[in-house]
């Protein structure tokens, strides 16, 4: 199992002008996400899938419920618009017969003067184990790559992880995003 940490940094639009952005304090982000097994723990998971054929491999899987894992959390962000998680990096699962969701989390943000915004964020970086399949299944992901979203905004979601570069976080990689808010 991989531990991950995940910073974000919430913006939005200055009211002084569109084209500059500033920290969002106190937004509310909830995150939620599938455990290291590919499995949710909420109504929606098809909790009778016991196992699925690995994606390159056809080898079967299985899709555990990890009694000890959360799979939600909650943060409020700090007065320039941060906030951290710590967790683990979810497996790739099947959506479908042929098509298999890339990992990825996903997080709800509520701030004052926005409507809700719902966003998932996904896994690059070269120490991340399973790259390889990582890389292929965002490639073909019919949610990121959906035809609505520009190129540059998919990549914007695609978020790097690695070794933390201040050497502070020791216990897993660490990923950082910044995310703005719609108006
Ligand atoms: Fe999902």
């Amino acid at each position: 199992m991989q531990v991950i940490y995940f910073r974000g940094q919430m913006l939005e639009t200055s009211s002084s002008g569109s084209d500059v952005c500033q920290p969002m304090a106190g937004a509310t982000v909830l995150l939620w996400q599938a455990n290291f097994s590919g499995r949710y723990n909420h109504k929606g998971d098809d909790s009778a899938l016991q196992q699925f054929p690995h994606p390159k491999t056809g080898k079967p899987m299985e899709r555990i419920h990890d009694e000890y894992f959360q799979y939600w959390g909650k943060a409020i962000t700090d007065e320039h618009g941060y906030f951290l998680f710590k967790t683990v990096l979810p497996s790739f699962y099947p959506a479908t017969d042929d098509w298999y969701r890339p990992p990825h989390l996903h997080f709800s943000i509520r701030a004052k003067g926005h409507p809700e915004f719902v966003t998932q964020t996904y896994f690059k970086g070269k120490t991340l184990p399973d790259i390889g399949i990582i890389n292929d299944l965002n490639a073909k992901d019919w949610i990121l790559r959906d035809h609505g979203i520009l190129p540059a905004q998919q990549e914007q979601v695609i978020v790097e992880y690695q070794p933390d570069p201040e050497g502070k976080l020791t216990d897993g990689l660490l990923g950082s995003c910044q995310l703005l808010l719609p108006t």
